[in-house]
């Protein structure tokens, strides 16, 4: 067993509300607990915060991962890594039969992971093992710094809103879109029905408020359908407008870890023939509340 050690590093603020990247830390070796109480509070201040240049296994990442709490393992367990189910791979690469290995589209629309489990992530770290020359870049938007510029109707409405989010609903629609997911069994169909959250809610760290609703939001509890789909959209377009949102270009071992209940995050697009493979663990999180 190693012996977890004392580190100095910089922290950098990157956007304009959020976003922060750590230099100088080696997360390859454990670190003592005022390192890593350090840690914790930069990802609570910055909301997202990009590890530049690790090496780490998958025991490192998934160790490193676990001091925030137990992980969750992603649903579609065909695609997290062999031997490490806690590891979904995010990834370009194929089986020698030409099945994916990992979801090569994952997540391009906005989003917070695992929005419909009842007690959703608390954050996700994605490491980048290959990167694009081009594309393939994550947006973030900041959903804290969104509530807050909400006009004061609009804050009063949302914070009495429950919204409904459905794994199924968008496994299937991004299934259809691309052609690059297999379709969901039945069983996979059924183990995770809607589930309601809050669409305004109270970070149980910081105390802080955020919209809470995204790519897995499916309507909204006791709203009709197309009232629902018109507030939704209004919503993205508020979350998304360019003073929440940072743009996070990879450096090939960045480890990102964003705090998924309080911003969203968004993949985006490279050319077909370049690869891409990413490691991602989630971390649990509790029931989404809000405190007035
Ligand atoms: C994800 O939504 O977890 C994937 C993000 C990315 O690949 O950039």
């Amino acid at each position: 067993m190693m012996q977890a050690v004392t580190q100095n590093f910089e922290v950098r603020r990157l956007g304009e509300t959020f976003f922060a990247e750590i230099v100088g830390l080696d997360l390859s070796e454990p670190l003592d607990e005022p390192s890593f109480a350090r840690v914790k509070k930069a990802h609570l201040d910055h909301g997202v915060v990009v590890f530049r240049d690790q090496r780490l296994t998958p025991e490192q990442h998934i160790a490193f991962s676990q001091r925030f709490g137990s992980l969750q393992i992603h649903p579609m367990g065909q695609f997290n890594l062999e031997k490490y189910p806690e590891i979904l791979l995010v990834s370009t690469d194929k089986h020698p039969d030409g099945r994916p290995v990992g979801i090569a589209d994952a997540g391009r629309y906005w989003h917070t992971d695992m929005a419909y489990m009842k007690e959703p992530a608390l954050g996700s770290l994605l490491y980048a093992r290959a990167i694009p020359a081009e594309g393939g870049d994550t947006m973030f938007a900041d959903m804290t710094a969104a509530y807050e510029s909400l006009p004061v109707e609009m804050k009063e409405r949302l914070s009495k809103l429950r919204a409904i989010h459905h794994f199924g609903s968008r496994w299937s629609r991004e299934q259809k879109k691309a052609g690059l997911r297999p379709p969901q069994t039945k069983e996979e169909q059924e183990r995770n029905p809607p589930v309601e959250h809050p669409m305004v809610r109270t970070h149980p760290e910081t105390g802080r408020k955020a919209i809470y609703a995204g790519g897995f939001t499916v309507g909204v509890a006791g709203m009709p359908e197309d009232e629902a789909s018109a507030l939704l959209d209004w919503v993205e377009t508020h979350v998304t407008q360019p003073h929440c949102v940072y743009r996070h270009k990879w450096r090939l071992h960045d480890l990102v870890f964003w705090d998924n209940r309080c911003a969203m995050h968004h993949a985006t697009e490279f050319p077909e023939h370049m690869r891409r493979h990413m490691h991602r663990t989630t971390v649990k999180g509790d029931a989404p509340f809000f405190a007035a």
